[in-house]
């Protein structure tokens, strides 16, 4: 009998492993258009994963064989394009609680989609939708964990990995499988309606939320507080007096 640790119904029970790639993410935009489709839960992995994507056109690093890159192939034909940031909620919550065994409550998830412990960033996903109509009919589900990394690129100054933390090796496969079987439960709890309760989660492990913390918005810095998250996805900041909120490029975290 073949020992599965992908637990989950379909998220990783067709795993491809690749050797080498440029980005996992955009090796599975491309299959989409093969005429013989993948089935949904597909993930594919690089072991070197030489161009990987990040978001606003970053590059992320990664060094062959020590981190997690990986995309997950998500079909969420009941989400509507409104609800694109209701998935990454999903995704998101999915990553938090596979690791939160490993590194409890200074885990955060610092808005829109980074994994966070205390103040060093030690994943990130990148989340790319296509859409039909009004609805999304595919997800390609990006996501990158630093796991056994010591050393970083030095662009990368906030950077952390579990090895890092924890100071022993992690086997790359379980974690995955781990993050996986989760981001399914999530993703089940979306397609069964509740939405609101993946919000919720969502919003008690964001990374600064209620307390006060310098931002940068159009050239000008300012201390504000996180008092929230739009249903769509907008970061709500009380600063001045008052609320405002703001996109992804809008905003910028600065340290304190
Ligand atoms: C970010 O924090 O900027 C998002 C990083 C997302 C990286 C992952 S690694 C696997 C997948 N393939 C890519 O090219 N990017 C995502």
């Amino acid at each position: 009998m073949q020992n599965n640790i992908f637990s989950g119904l379909f998220v990783g029970q067709n795993l491809v492993v690749l050797k080498e790639v440029d980005s996992t993410n955009t090796f599975l935009k491309n299959s989409l258009s093969n005429s013989k489709p993948l089935p949904e839960g597909t993930v594919i992995m690089a072991e070197d994963q030489y161009a990987g994507r990040g978001q606003r056109e970053n590059t992320w690093h990664a060094e062959p064989g020590k981190n997690l890159t990986f995309s997950i192939l998500l079909n969420p034909t009941f989400l509507s394009a409104q609800q694109q940031f209701d998935l990454t909620r999903a995704v998101s919550m999915g990553v938090y609680d596979a690791l939160y065994p490993l590194l409890r409550d200074s885990l955060k998830i610092k808005w829109p989609n980074d994994v966070y412990y205390q103040d060093k960033k030690l994943g990130g996903m990148l989340i790319e939708n296509i859409l039909q109509g009004a609805q999304i009919k595919h997800a390609v589900v990006g996501i990158g964990i630093n796991i056994n990394q010591e050393n970083f690129h030095p662009g990368a100054v906030n950077a952390t990995s579990l090895k890092k933390i924890l100071q022993k090796d992690y086997d790359l496969q379980y974690i995955l499988a781990e993050i996986c079987n989760r981001i399914e439960a999530y993703y089940l709890q979306l397609k069964a309606g509740k939405l609101q309760f993946v919000r919720d989660l969502y919003i008690s492990r964001l990374y600064r939320l209620n307390e006060r913390h310098w931002y940068k918005s159009n050239e000008k810095k300012f201390e504000g507080i996180i008092k929230n998250v739009q249903p769509g996805g907008l970061l709500m900041v009380e600063h001045d007096g008052q609320e405002y909120t703001y996109n992804l490029k809008e905003i910028e975290f600065l340290d304190d």
